[in-house]
């Protein structure tokens, strides 16, 4: 259980047999170590609705609350507040315990079948920087739920449908003709172009790519062979950037639009079942009084367009339907650009309409914001095209090569790429997780290189210098316990017990910020202990304790970052 969770349950209590059930504990980490560990605030608004005075309700509160074994000082502060002081050998123990497991001692949740959709480019093109959000917060997201324990399913929604698949299909014909298709197909974005071009100079050509869309969606075989070759050298790009980025993707997770194409009508037949669509101008629509335009009348979504053609929101609409029946999702967590928003409202609200998912199934989008260049823009080229993911990391990887040669010029070199890609491919994926991802970020190499402050390569950094005491120290005790003692092995040791909680909460939120700020903080606090407390000049138990802290920062540090997809190396 999370320490939150155990206070909580342990204060709520108390409040009920202190005459007030149902009040909230209203608990939280101090937020200065003079208060304690953690501070109940509950109290007050407790005592408001009562009209009792807070001090002597919070006084009632104490005299009931059980924290025997956990806490050894509760005091009331201020109006009400009541402090918390953990015991030192609660904490020792539950350190101990994290030490010797390997998932660090944090409990099984109630375990949810949850699906993460990320990434999912459009495969026309190869991947941007505008895919790396997706990616990388997916990515994080879907490991901290598989390693508190829920059974998770890693979904690639790949955009490999549509119009200009006819486009691309007709051009691949063409080149093939000319016996060039390969060369053609290792630059996707200038297929892609040169598609483009043919499509509109040539009226023949968009006639054949027409036609090829109509023979592809009506199955024909030929064309869908053309297609899935098409398909192929895609996935393939794409999954060399997952591969570069250390990312948990592979085919398996590879369900794009197409292959909803046959639950499409069936779609459309449901809707019309359950009396949720009209005519409107030709087109088949559903009106959501959820959603009002700006004249203040329901909001349309087309689900067939004039034409017969079906849309964006109609494959989603038959995705929602086939995770809830074939995979019986609790949840969906689908991390897709914040400008997506009102479509992923506007699905999630018809979907359950309709029946196609439960009221309880969560469905969640996680939106996030754009990635800015300097000059607050969207990131580009100095030359403003879009910035190719696979080159973005290699100069990431380059520009780390040069960092740690200069910083430590005696590593082989065989190390300092090991290290490069560690620190490169680190710094790009912090600076991103680390900020709030409901808000744009500016893209700085500077920033998110440098050794100092909240980076990669300072946490990189920060756990090679734990494990150099390692390489000094020649006799570990592995079984010795914790004992704490001094001010910053407390405040250290708090830290470190609350890693399930920050867990918890990425859980919940899915917001990975709160486990790179966590453990920034549990480096910062290491950095404190090590020159408050020296480790290898003390002797005994003493040495032997505080050997097993480094330990366990060490491993949190190394859990916590691979969390966030991102490697450590033992020297740097
Ligand atoms: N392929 C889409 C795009 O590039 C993103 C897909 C998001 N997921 C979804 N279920 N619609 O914009």
């Amino acid at each position: 259980m999370t320490l939150q969770q155990l206070l909580n349950d342990r204060v709520s209590a108390a409040l009920a047999a202190a005459g007030v059930p149902d009040a909230p504990a209203v608990l939280q980490p101090a937020s200065k170590p003079e208060f304690g560990d953690y501070q109940a605030n509950g109290v007050m608004g407790a005592a408001k609705k009562l009209k009792q005075n807070p001090r002597e309700l919070a006084q009632k509160v104490i005299d009931v609350l059980d924290l025997a074994g956990i806490a050894d000082k509760v005091e009331i502060a201020g109006p009400g507040f009541i402090n918390i002081h953990l015991a030192p050998a609660f904490l020792g123990g539950r350190l101990d315990a994290a030490l010797k497991d390997a998932k660090l001692g944090i409990a099984a949740p109630v375990r949810q079948k949850v699906m993460v959709e990320y990434s999912s480019p459009n495969l026309a093109k190869e991947m941007h920087v505008g895919h790396l959000r997706s990616t990388i917060i997916g990515d994080a997201i879907a490991r901290v739920l598989e390693f508190l324990g829920h059974d998770v399913a890693r979904a690639n929604h790949v955009g490999d449908w549509g119009t200009q698949f006819g486009m691309l299909v007709a051009y691949l014909v063409e080149s093939r003709q000319a016996g060039e298709a390969d060369m053609v197909l290792s630059d996707l974005e200038d297929f892609y172009r040169k598609a483009k071009v043919r499509f509109d100079e040539d009226e023949a050509f968009a006639d054949t790519a027409r036609d090829y869309v109509v023979k592809l969606q009506g199955g024909d075989a030929e064309v869908r062979k053309l297609w899935a070759q098409f398909v192929e050298v895609s996935l393939e790009h794409c999954e060399a950037v997952y591969k570069k980025l250390g990312v948990s993707l592979d085919r398996d997770s590879v369900r794009g639009e197409s292959a909803y194409n046959d639950d499409l009508p069936v779609v459309l037949s449901d809707l019309r079942t359950a009396e949720l669509l009209v005519e409107s101008q030709g087109a088949q629509v559903t009106f959501l009084a959820e959603f009002q335009n700006p004249e203040g009348e329901p909001m349309a979504v087309i689900i067939q367009k004039k034409d017969g053609g079906y849309l964006y929101a109609t494959t989603d609409l038959a995705a929602v339907r086939y995770r809830h029946r074939q995979l019986g999702l609790d949840r969906v967590i689908y991390v897709v650009d914040a400008r997506q928003s009102l479509h992923f409202q506007q699905i999630f609200t018809l979907a359950k309409k309709a029946g196609f998912a439960p009221a309880e199934m969560q469905l969640e989008h996680v939106a996030f914001g754009t990635m800015m260049g300097e000059d607050g823009k969207p990131f580009k080229t100095r030359s403003g095209g879009t910035v190719k993911l696979a080159e973005l990391l290699d100069e990431a990887e380059e520009r780390a090569f040069a960092l740690v040669s200069e910083k430590n010029p005696d590593l082989p070199e065989v190390e300092r790429r090991d290290v490069a890609r560690a620190v490169g491919i680190g710094a790009v994926k912090y600076a991103d997780l680390s900020k709030n991802r409901t808000s744009d970020y500016v893209f700085n190499w500077d920033s998110m290189l440098a050794f100092e402050g909240n980076t990669a390569p300072y946490l990189q950094y920060a756990y090679t210098r734990v494990q150099s005491v390692f390489r000094k120290a020649d006799a570990v005790d592995a079984d010795a316990s914790i004992v704490i003692a001094e001010p910053a092995e407390k405040q250290l040791a708090v830290a470190l017990a609350q890693f399930e909680d920050v867990l918890a909460n990425v859980a919940d939120t899915c917001q990975p910020h709160h486990l790179c700020t966590y453990l920034y903080h549990v480096a910062t606090l290491f950095s404190r202990f090590y020159e408050a407390c020296p480790i290898l000049k003390s002797e005994g138990e003493v040495r032997a304790s505080r050997l097993q802290l480094a330990a366990l920062t060490a491993k949190t540090l190394k859990t916590g970052l691979g969390l966030l997809g991102i490697a450590v190396n033992d020297a740097m």
